[in-house]
């Protein structure tokens, strides 16, 4: 995984519970604790940095996860303005990952293995996308699409109809868009 991801879980963490955590962290998960954000580093890494913050915070690993990725958003707006004006609301910017976001992510950080995605509206109006990743963090992507809609005062509604952790061949999200009020 690239460094960039090692080194927002490192900001998330600091800035919600302060840098000591983080030496904990790193102390507690054997792992070497250096990385530099165009790097590549192992994904075992990145389970074990999560794990030792789901016991150190007494959440489950899922829930740091989730965290992670929602708390992670608005640093990630802070350095790709772009990505984020180009749409006034979250399902365009979502319906741009595959096509846009991610392809312009693996110009810069050579190497990054970015999960595929697919996308259709349901009948109701939701959206439906497809996730598929061997590395099965669909919870990062619940929680970067949920850190996308605080960006865009959305708040969304968002249910796993299916999932690789409980055997499905791909994750299916279902996802309604309700602007905050
Ligand atoms: C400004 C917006 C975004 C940027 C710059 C970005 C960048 C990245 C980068 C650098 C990686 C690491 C790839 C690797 O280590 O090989 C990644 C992975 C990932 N991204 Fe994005 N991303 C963005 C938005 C999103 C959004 C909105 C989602 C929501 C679904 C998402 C879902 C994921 C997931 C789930 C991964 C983990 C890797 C995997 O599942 O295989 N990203 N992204």
């Amino acid at each position: 995984m690239k460094g960039i991801v090692f080194n927002l879980l490192e900001e998330v963490v600091t800035l919600h519970h302060g840098d000591d955590l983080w030496d904990r962290i790193l102390d507690q998960s054997g792992v070497d604790g250096v990385y530099t954000s165009l790097g590549s580093y192992p994904d075992d890494d990145m389970h074990q940095l999560v794990n030792t913050t789901a016991n150190l915070l007494e959440i489950p690993a899922n829930d740091v996860i989730l965290w992670f990725g929602r708390k992670s958003m608005p640093l990630l707006a802070e350095r790709y303005p772009h990505f984020f004006a180009d749409h006034s609301s979250t399902r365009p910017f979502l319906v741009s990952l595959n096509s846009i976001i991610h392809p312009e992510v693996r110009k810069v950080h050579s190497g990054a293995i970015v999960p595929v995605f697919d996308f259709q509206d349901a009948e109701d109006g939701a959206l439906l996308m497809g996730y598929q990743s061997e590395r099965k963090l669909c919870a990062l992507a619940q929680g970067f699409s949920e850190g996308a809609a605080d960006h865009y005062e959305e708040v969304l509604d968002f249910k796993h109809l299916k999932c690789t952790q409980h055997g499905d061949d791909k994750c299916l999200f279902h996802i309604n868009f309700y602007k905050n009020c």
